[in-house]
């Protein structure tokens, strides 16, 4: 799910990533016959996965009898689904704690949980700090979510941070939310055995473990059933799923048989797992997405080695090109962070030049921001100062954005399958829907067409951002 980007062409181009954004908990539920008795609300912060993990939330408090709100003001609990990423994603954390500080000042009964990662990577101090937060729930924890707001009710501080080698909630129903009712996220894994020296995520999240491929299969076809037209198979690094006799490809394509009329996306490819495998599935299946995120993270082999990534700036540039040999119309985005440890100015040109050698659709680009307690922390000096690393950004912003506006340059005047998603966000009289390659398309309704509709579209326009077209 991608933030709105910027209409003008030249625009920087700093889409906002879903680990930066939020977003309330847009689900009233009145069929609960215990509905009447507490409610709900949820904020989430962070990657896909978090939201996908905030649908197992809900579903737990559902079981519990809980209803949901999205204001504030009228729930008993208030949970903060958190993100650890970079530091700014906690700043904004607290910055809502701060909030809801004065909230609770009105109404002593809120409840306030800080769930997720933040509560993974501060633990108890969560419950020391502001003297604010109930309960804090690490990932692993959720199905403790009742006994754990029981004992909150009781007047007990209380804390589950364990994180496990099993869980997945693979048993658990998510409850969409948010939903357009057209796409859905399927998390596949959970974990990440990396290690890539600048990220939290290995500490917050824990080891890498796949979900039972039935489950997975099972909840995409209910979610076909249920009139949903794309589904997308979320991981920390899919292309290490591994269950039983079955790794990533052929997850892939158990999906993709479920029917023609479902779409297949993923997130997140790593270089140095991605396999011919999965491309030749991506190519054999219509219906599997021709997208490919690719996070790069830097062009440069000496600082890729420092972040651990397991390739090099070569290794990077043969997969492109294998991609592009095999599925010459796949769209690739990527990851880049400037400014890592000791980034000299001969290596972040290196990050500019493979980012006009690869010519990404797409790109989300960060500076780096050293988080407590991993590898890089320990042993590398964040010695690269803001401005400069802020200078780096702009400079490979101006270049993606370029590349991005190119990119659909080339989109004009060709037909695209889109799914419709819904009303595009400017004017009813229009809808949005992405094509293959991911790209979000507007175009004037026709009567008789809803979203979860496939139609034809001509593009006539482009911006950096989106392609505009008719019904053809
Ligand atoms: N599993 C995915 C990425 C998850 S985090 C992968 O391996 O690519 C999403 C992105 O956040 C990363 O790709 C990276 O570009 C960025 N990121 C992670 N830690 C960061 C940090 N400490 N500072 C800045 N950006 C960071
Ligand atoms: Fe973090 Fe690397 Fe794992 Fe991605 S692959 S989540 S960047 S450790
Ligand atoms: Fe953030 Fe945790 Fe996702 S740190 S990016 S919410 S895995």
């Amino acid at each position: 799910m991608k933030t709105k980007l910027t209409q003008k062409i030249f625009e920087p181009l700093i889409e906002k990533k879903l680990d930066e954004s939020k977003q309330g908990l847009a689900y009233e539920d009145n069929t609960n016959p215990n509905s009447s008795i507490k409610k709900a609300y949820i904020e989430t912060y962070g990657c896909q996965m978090n939201f996908s993990d905030t649908e197992i939330i809900a579903s737990v408090l559902k079981d519990l009898g809980y209803s949901f709100t999205t204001n504030v003001l009228e729930s008993d609990l208030a949970l903060i689904n958190t993100c650890s990423i970079r530091e700014n994603a906690e700043e904004k954390v607290w910055h809502k704690l701060k909030e809801l500080k004065g909230i609770k000042k009105k109404n002593p009964g809120l409840l306030v949980g800080v769930l997720g990662c933040m509560a993974e990577r501060l633990k108890s101090k969560l419950l020391e700090q502001e003297q604010l937060v109930d309960l804090v729930v690490g990932p692993d924890a959720y199905r403790d979510l009742p006994r754990l707001i029981e004992s909150a009710e009781s007047g007990m501080k209380s804390i589950n941070v364990l994180l496990s080698r099993e869980e997945t909630y693979a048993d658990i129903s998510p409850i969409r939310l948010n939903t357009n009712g057209v796409s859905a996220f399927i998390s596949i894994m959970r974990g990440c055995n990396n290690m890539c020296t600048f990220c939290i995520v290995p500490f917050t999240r824990g080891r890498e473990r796949s979900r039972d491929y039935h489950s997975i299969v099972k909840e995409a076809q209910e979610l076909y059933h249920n009139g949903y037209r794309e589904v997308t198979l979320l991981g920390q690094n899919v292309d290490s799923y591994h269950y039983e006799d079955c790794n990533f490809a052929q997850l892939l394509e158990k999906v993709a048989l479920i029917s023609p009329d479902l779409r297949v996306r993923f997130s997140t490819s790593h270089p140095k797992d991605i396999t011919d495998e999965v491309l030749y599935t991506i190519k054999k299946y219509e219906n599997i997405c021709k997208y490919i995120h690719l996070p790069a993270q830097s062009g440069n082999s000496a600082i890729l080695e420092k972040m651990n990534r397991g390739y090099t700036r070569e290794w990077y540039m043969q997969k492109i090109e294998r991609i592009r040999q095999i599925l010459p119309d796949c769209a690739i985005s990527t990851d880049i962070i400037v400014g890592f440890c000791g980034e000299t100015e001969e290596q972040f040109q290196d990050t500019v030049s493979l980012m006009q050698w690869a010519k990404f659709d797409y790109a989300y680009m960060f500076f780096y921001s050293e988080r407590p307690g991993t590898p890089a922390a320990k042993k590398f000096k964040d010695d690269i100062p803001e401005e400069e690393k802020k200078r780096r950004l702009q400079k490979i912003i101006a270049i993606q954005n370029q590349n991005s506006y190119n990119s659909n340059l080339r989109d004009l005047n060709q037909t695209f399958k889109i799914l419709i998603e819904g009303n595009s966000k400017k004017s009813d009289l229009d809808f949005c829907g992405r094509n293959d390659q991911n790209k979000m398309v507007i175009f004037r309704k026709k009567p008789g067409l809803k979203p979860g509709d496939y139609v034809n579209v001509k593009v006539h326009q482009v911006t950096s951002a989106t392609l505009i077209g008719e019904i053809i």
